[in-house]
């Protein structure tokens, strides 16, 4: 089966190649991914040797109507997983049209094209999607599938437009749309930009660790590979033109991960306990912060099977030690040294 996935060097669709090559045997993946800043080859690293014959890696913009419908002719996928997006709220803040035209024009021109390629034998598009559709949340409740959108930055509204076109697609057009909303993932391979691995470079630097607000506000957890175990149960039980909320009844407020945090790299480096607190700084609140975020994943549980499999403390002892364990890793990403990769792999070419 060829599968196409979009995004596929970013931290989850990176992941979920692993994870999909490893445990579907009848796969072939062909990566989609336009190599953005928050795109890293390194991610994929070893993948087409441990593989061989099962993996091709394709430089495209997935708003390029003709490279798309191109990639669709050559590769014929019977399934589309599409990850690529702009991905994090604070830049969202501070260059809206970038998330437009990735996340919303991008995903018209994916199921534009599976449309066109699927008239006679039709394949499955899924939408790799965010609790932050749902908007925010109160001290209590948590999003159903049902609750209404209310997205409240660029980023979620992008997102959520990009989920109400996959499903007019299904009820306009019949494709055979599936659609996941997760809540924030963290595991190996994050841009060092997102709190979990901006926080660990922060420390490891010595810096200060800024804390949005009063660190009250609350996220919703799961590590990377149970969201992706989550996404295979959608391709190959979901109902089409069905959403499945994906999470791990795991809620944290952000100060008490930043401590978590502290304490594991504390323990990790040995330095003494006591200066953990003055590493804290509190800084100005992100415009439209929403305060709280839970998903309840019921829905996935009882029509999916899905059970997630990392608790959350093991979770992130571990990925703390990935983070120790790969400084070079993030520090290439910082200094933008990953970008040589490209040209080391691929010679400068990076369309094969
Ligand atoms: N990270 C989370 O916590 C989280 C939670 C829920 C849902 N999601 C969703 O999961 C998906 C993957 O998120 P991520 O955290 O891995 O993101 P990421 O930022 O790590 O990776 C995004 C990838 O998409 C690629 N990309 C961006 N624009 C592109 C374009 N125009 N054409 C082709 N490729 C492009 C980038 O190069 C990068 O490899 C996104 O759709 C995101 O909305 C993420």
């Amino acid at each position: 089966m060829n599968v196409l996935v979009t995004g596929g060097a970013g931290i989850i669709g990176s992941n979920f190649v692993r994870l999909a090559l490893a445990e579907r045997a009848a796969w072939r993946i062909v990566v989609v991914d336009a190599l953005t800043y928050a795109g890293n080859l390194e991610n994929l690293a070893g993948i087409e040797a441990g593989f061989p014959g099962r993996y091709r890696f394709v430089k495209a913009d997935v708003a390029d109507a003709p490279a798309v419908e191109k990639i669709f002719a050559e590769e014929k996928p019977s399934l589309v997983v599409h990850f690529a997006a702009e991905s994090h709220v604070d830049r969202s803040v501070l260059g809206p049209m970038d998330f437009v035209r990735t996340n919303v024009l991008g995903t018209a021109t994916l199921l534009d094209a599976a449309r066109k390629a699927w008239r006679e034998k039709p394949g499955r598009f899924l939408q790799v999607s965010t609790d932050e559709v749902y908007g925010a949340l109160g001290e209590t409740g948590a999003f159903a599938e049902a609750t209404p959108i209310a997205p409240s930055s660029p980023y979620s509204a992008s997102k959520a437009s990009a989920d109400m076109l996959a499903l007019a697609y299904h009820r306009t057009f019949g494709l055979d749309a599936v659609i996941t909303r997760c809540c924030n993932n963290y595991g190996p391979y994050q841009f060092p930009e997102k709190l979990i691995p901006f926080m660990i470079s922060r420390f490891v630097d010595g810096e200060k660790l800024p804390v949005y607000g009063n660190g009250m506000n609350v996220r919703d957890w799961i590590h990377v590979d149970d969201h992706n175990r989550g996404v295979l149960l959608a391709i190959e039980k979901g109902r089409a033109g069905e959403v499945y909320n994906l999470g791990a009844r795991c809620e944290r407020k952000n100060i008490d991960l930043v401590r978590s945090l502290l304490e594991l790299l504390l323990k990790a480096r040995g330095v003494a306990a006591e200066k953990l607190e003055s590493r804290i700084a509190f800084v100005k609140d992100r415009p439209g912060h929403d305060w709280r975020y839970a998903i309840d994943p019921s829905k996935a549980e009882r029509e999916l099977g899905f059970r997630p499999e990392v608790p959350f403390e093991e979770g992130l002892a571990k990925t703390v030690q990935w983070y120790v364990e790969n400084e070079k890793w993030w520090r290439d990403v910082q200094s933008g040294a990953y970008r040589d990769y490209v040209a080391k792999v691929y010679g400068g070419q990076t369309s094969e």
